[in-house]
């Protein structure tokens, strides 16, 4: 059995797209199971670059079947787009893309509130994608959801949805927003939503049942360990699990299933919106990091915040996902620097603090304690053996894997699937064992 989740232990954004891009191949399956269209996940092949958001990034292999699980929110308008961006590149979803009946439908008055909220925290904003992730996920967990099935009821469907537009609007309403008009939203929302049809599956079912034939899966995670709602810098998280737990729950796979997780690890850090970063460089290093890193959202195009590696936060990452292997991407961004810290602990009122405090506003007062390191000044970009790293970056990854007390399996030099150095004892080059359903 071998049923491995992909994981970020950032913020986000540490290239999750490009490594599923290249471990797909030796899976049968990929499947998404939380988040939405908040993610964005770059895939760079030759000089060709695909951005998904939605679906999972092993549709670009086009023998490889891929799900939208239970645990993901889906805005139809969003998944449309995808597919039709895919259908213009020459990919075709159809026959091997499902999505879950199961899961819950973004709806406009989600996008709505969405903005109406965070308009009203103000200077407290999250800083969301505002595409109404987590006002669909709370309709969730007050059981008011409208699910991607219940577009074969369409009559019930529309019944629900008038009823919660009136919610909606009271609250609206009282944030000064405009209200909505629930048939003629009704009406829009529906013509792009019953195009979903043909892809609704029982997709536990399937997962299931491939993985007692034998099959592997691949499990694609959205956003970071620090955005997870419960395990993140809480409030300034997103509204699902992201870290691995999420994975069974939001696929409908036992954990006992579960065989293994690979956290991807930029090798400096970033973030996108509001909360505490101890880490952050708001100078020269700063922006340099955000240059040569293009460090721009790839689902809103808002400059990342960008800062130190922070062991503090990847060692926390780690034990909470149960890592067995660390992806290390963008390494050669930091070629240039003269020298590189590495936050191993934070001082908290006189007080060291070697692990995660709980909550933001304490996170908030942290400053971080560094090690610094000699940078290298030498060009990695493109390296594929280890052994033509230079020392000071050997000695840079060998500190982050005992730091955070994991091996290092991958190091990512630059965009492009090539671009990547795979360790050859590691647990990550047995999942790259091809099967027989695996790569050619
Ligand atoms: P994801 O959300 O985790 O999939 O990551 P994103 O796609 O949002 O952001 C990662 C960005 O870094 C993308 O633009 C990738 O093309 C790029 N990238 C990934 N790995 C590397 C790398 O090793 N070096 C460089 N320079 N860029 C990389
Ligand atoms: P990928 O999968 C980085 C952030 C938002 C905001 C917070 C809540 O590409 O790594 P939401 O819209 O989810 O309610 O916003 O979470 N966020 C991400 N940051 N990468 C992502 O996805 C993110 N998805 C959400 O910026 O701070
Ligand atoms: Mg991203």
């Amino acid at each position: 059995m071998k049923n491995v989740v992909v994981v970020g232990t950032q913020w986000g954004d540490e290239g999750k797209g490009k490594m599923v891009d290249i471990l797909a191949p030796y899976f049968d399956i990929v499947v998404r199971y939380q988040g939405g269209h908040n993610a964005g996940h770059t895939v760079r092949i030759g000089d060709r670059q695909f951005i998904l958001h939605l679906i999972p990034s092993g549709i670009l292999h086009s023998e490889r079947a891929c799900i939208i699980g239970n645990g993901v929110v889906v805005d139809p308008r969003a998944f449309n787009s995808e597919l039709e961006e895919l259908h213009q590149s020459g990919i075709e979803s159809e026959g091997r893309l499902f999505l879950s009946n199961r899961a819950h439908l973004i709806l406009p008055y989600h996008v709505a509130l969405d903005c109406a909220r965070e308009k009203r925290l103000g200077a407290n904003s999250v800083g969301t994608t505002m595409r109404g992730i987590g006002p669909a996920y709370e309709d969730k967990a007050a059981r008011t959801g409208v699910r991607v099935g219940d577009l074969l009821y369409p009559d019930l469907l529309r019944a629900h949805v008038r009823k919660n537009v009136e919610d909606a609007n009271h609250e609206l309403v009282s944030l000064g927003a405009d209200p909505l008009d629930a048939e003629q939203l009704l009406d829009e929302y529906l013509s792009e939503a019953l195009r979903l049809k043909p892809f609704i599956s029982d997709t536990a079912a399937m997962i299931n049942t491939a993985v007692s034939e034998g099959k592997s899966l691949l499990l694609e995670g959205a956003q970071g360990a620090m955005l997870d709602i419960d395990h993140g810098t809480y409030p300034f998280v997103t509204s699902s699990n992201a870290t691995t737990g999420g994975a069974a729950t939001g696929c409908g796979l036992a954990p006992k299933r579960i065989t293994g997780a690979l956290g991807i690890t930029k090798a400096y850090t970033t973030r996108v919106g509001g909360g505490p970063f101890p880490t952050e460089l708001l100078d020269e290093t700063g922006r340099h990091l955000r240059e040569r890193g293009n460090e721009y959202g790839a689902s809103t195009g808002r400059p990342r915040r960008t800062g130190w590696f922070d062991a503090v936060v990847v060692s926390y990452s780690n034990m909470l996902n149960g890592i067995d292997a660390m992806a290390l991407t963008k390494l050669d961004v930091l070629d240039d620097l003269e020298e590189i810290k590495i936050c191993t602990a934070y001082e908290y009122r006189g007080e060291t603090l070697k692990e995660m405090p709980y909550g933001a506003s304490l996170l908030d007062e942290c400053e971080p304690v560094y090690e610094t390191f000699p940078g290298w000044k030498t060009d990695t970009v493109g390296l594929t053996e280890y052994d033509q790293l230079p020392e000071a970056a050997k000695n840079y990854i060998r500190r982050i894997e005992e730091l955070c007390h994991a091996p290092v399996a991958l190091i990512s030099t630059g965009p492009e699937r090539s671009e990547t150095i795979i360790r050859k004892v590691s647990i990550v080059s047995d999942w790259m064992k091809y099967t027989e359903r695996g790569a050619k």
